[in-house]
């Protein structure tokens, strides 16, 4: 028996990084996993990935920040692989200015797109993650829901949001049959670092590495699968050492 022999995922942020990565290892492990995406060519790629692999897999489009997208995602999760008992809320953008010049409206994007995508994913799944029996939920949060860097303050507000969303909904659903837990990851070199010196990151990083796609999606298959059936409304640090110091 593969860790996720039988059980559905559906991985929101899943054309890419670590989402990518996720749902190769579910799907690896025996998942039917769903890659949700607004990004469909990429998405689709990763369904070929997977399948070329033996697995399973189906691209849906998914805005994170749309109700109406999120009942369809559920709707046709569960029409594709009959059920839904693993959601990834992985999805998320950030913003790099300091807070004197954080415009309203990139505000209110990463604020749309990185927290409030994650309160409408845990509502729209609600019902089939407790119909599972064995629901489990794992919120991709960040080291900066944690600690401050200076600069970014909508993408901390949004990390930090979704640390305690987390914790709410966990002790909300905590004889409901669903884990909820929330993973913390460092710098991980991904698209989303953008242009970001990559030199600087791995300076500010005490294992003096950035991390991979493939360390962060190990960590969030553990949290998602029955190996970690204790665990909820705790949160999984996994940063090179960064929040140690
Ligand atoms: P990425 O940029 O490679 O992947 C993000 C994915 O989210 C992309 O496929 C993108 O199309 C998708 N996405 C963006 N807006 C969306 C929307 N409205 N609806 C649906 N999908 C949307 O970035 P990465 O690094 O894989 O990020 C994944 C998560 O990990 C994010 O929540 C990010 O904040 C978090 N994270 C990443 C870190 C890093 O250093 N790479 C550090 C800490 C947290």
């Amino acid at each position: 028996m593969a860790r996720f022999d039988g059980r559905v995922a559906l991985i929101t942020g899943g054309a890419s990084g670590i989402g990518k990565a996720t749902a190769l290892r579910i799907a690896s492990e025996g998942g039917a996993v769903a890659v949700a995406d607004i990004q469909e060519q990429a998405g689709a790629e990763v369904v070929s990935e997977i399948e070329a692999a033996g697995g399973t897999a189906a691209f849906v489009k998914l805005d994170v920040t749309s109700e109406e997208d999120w009942n369809q995602a559920v709707d046709t999760t569960v029409a594709t692989f009959g059920k839904l008992d693993v959601l990834v809320n992985n999805a998320g953008i950030g913003d790099t200015d300091p807070i004197e010049v954080t415009t309203v409206d990139t505000w209110n994007k990463v604020v749309a797109v990185t927290q409030t995508s994650v309160f409408l994913g845990m509502r729209a799944a609600a019902e089939q993650l407790k119909a599972s029996g064995n629901g489990s939920v794992v919120n991709i949060s960040s080291m900066y829901g944690i600690v401050g860097s200076g600069v970014s303050p909508a993408y901390h507000a949004a990390k930090g949001a979704v640390r305690l969303l987390t914790k709410t909904t966990a002790l909300g659903w905590a004889k409901e049959g669903v884990r909820v837990n929330s993973v913390h990851p460092g710098f991980i070199d991904t698209p989303i670092l953008g242009d970001t010196d990559r030199d600087m990151l791995i300076a500010g990083t005490p294992m003096g590495r950035l991390g991979r796609p493939e360390e962060m999606a190990a960590l969030i298959a553990f949290v998602a699968s029955d190996d970690a059936s204790f665990a909820t409304g705790s949160e999984f640090v996994a940063d090179g050492g960064v929040t140690a110091g």
